[in-house]
């Protein structure tokens, strides 16, 4: 069941995506051509089928809000393609192709990572069957997840925890900006879409908060024993930079530990849901073993 309901999520996705990406023809065609590179990549898609997915479990149908599914995966796209340029992580392979710089230099990436971002914003405001209120609810989740607060202030702080030993609180904070912060946007923009009361808004943020940093915690993991066929990326990408990880910092058992514990806490979240939730669980539930 799971992996039907992921498949058929995941087919609606790649096919909106385009459609929401040509929405507004783009001034410069090689800038068009750069963000659709990335966007069109074949990533997992987590965020926007996490997004359905608190929709599901508030009794609301994921389905109907594909259009600010989409927009989530832009920005989450444009965090790769910055996050990959030379001056950040110097990475050359990202969804098992050449990163956006390699294939259309490092300015053309910065700016197709720039106009992603912009674009989701005027996305997020296309959806329909949605309130003007809640669109603006959305917009300030993103907004908030996105900036300084959230991704964006996480990836300073990577910057500045490379070559250094940190406090694990301070990564912990890191984590939870850098990559927690997006799937915090897309869970709760989810459930306010499909009017969650505080109680479920409140759950999912837990979960989300959770789901997060375990994510980012096997991401690290993947970076030392993953296979870069599977993930698409290189590994030994974090070593080489210096960054500081759970991996690093700590070890390979004590990471997994974490993990382990993390993804715990996201479900005992989930308790005051029933049978709605059984996908949010399961993912989470599947972190621990993934590979890729
Ligand atoms: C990679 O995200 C960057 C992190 C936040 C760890 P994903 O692992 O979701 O990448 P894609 O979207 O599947 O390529
Ligand atoms: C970056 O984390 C997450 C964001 C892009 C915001 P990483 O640098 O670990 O992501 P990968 O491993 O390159 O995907
Ligand atoms: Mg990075
Ligand atoms: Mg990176
Ligand atoms: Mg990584």
């Amino acid at each position: 069941m799971f992996k039907e309901i992921w498949q058929q999520r995941l087919k609606l996705v790649e096919e909106r995506l385009p459609i929401e990406l040509t929405s507004n023809p783009s001034l410069d065609k090689t800038l068009g051509e750069a963000m659709s590179y990335s966007l069109m990549a074949g990533g997992k898609r987590m965020r926007p089928i996490l997004l359905m997915a608190a929709t599901d479990a508030v009794g609301g149908r994921g389905e109907d809000f594909l259009t600010v599914a989409c927009a989530i995966e832009m920005i989450h796209t444009y965090s790769l393609i910055h996050d990959d340029l030379p001056a950040m992580d110097n990475d050359d392979y990202r969804r098992g192709k050449l990163t956006n710089h390699k294939v259309y230099g490092d300015g053309m990436a910065v700016l197709a990572g720039d106009a992603l971002l912009t674009l989701a914003f005027e996305t997020v405001l296309r959806q329909q069957g949605a309130s003007d209120a809640v669109k603006l609810a959305v917009v300030r989740e993103f907004s908030v997840a996105a900036g300084q607060s959230g991704m964006v202030g996480g990836q300073a702080m990577d910057l500045e925890a490379e070559g250094r030993r940190i406090p694990l609180e301070e990564l912990r904070r890191l984590h939870m900006g850098k990559t927690g912060a997006l799937f915090r946007a897309a869970i709760r923009s989810g459930a306010l879409l499909a009017g969650a009361d505080s109680k479920q808004l409140a759950a999912l943020t837990e979960y989300a908060d959770k789901f997060g940093l375990a994510f980012q915690i096997t991401d690290d993991i993947l970076d030392v024993v993953g296979d870069a066929a599977v993930i698409g990326k290189p590994v030994g990408s974090d070593e080489r930079n210096e960054k500081s990880t759970y991996v690093t910092l700590t070890s390979l058992d004590e990471a997994r530990n974490l993990a382990r514990q993390t993804v715990d806490e996201a479900l005992a979240a989930l308790a005051l849901f029933g049978n709605e939730a059984e996908f949010l669980r399961e993912i989470v539930r599947r972190l621990m073993a993934r590979e890729k």
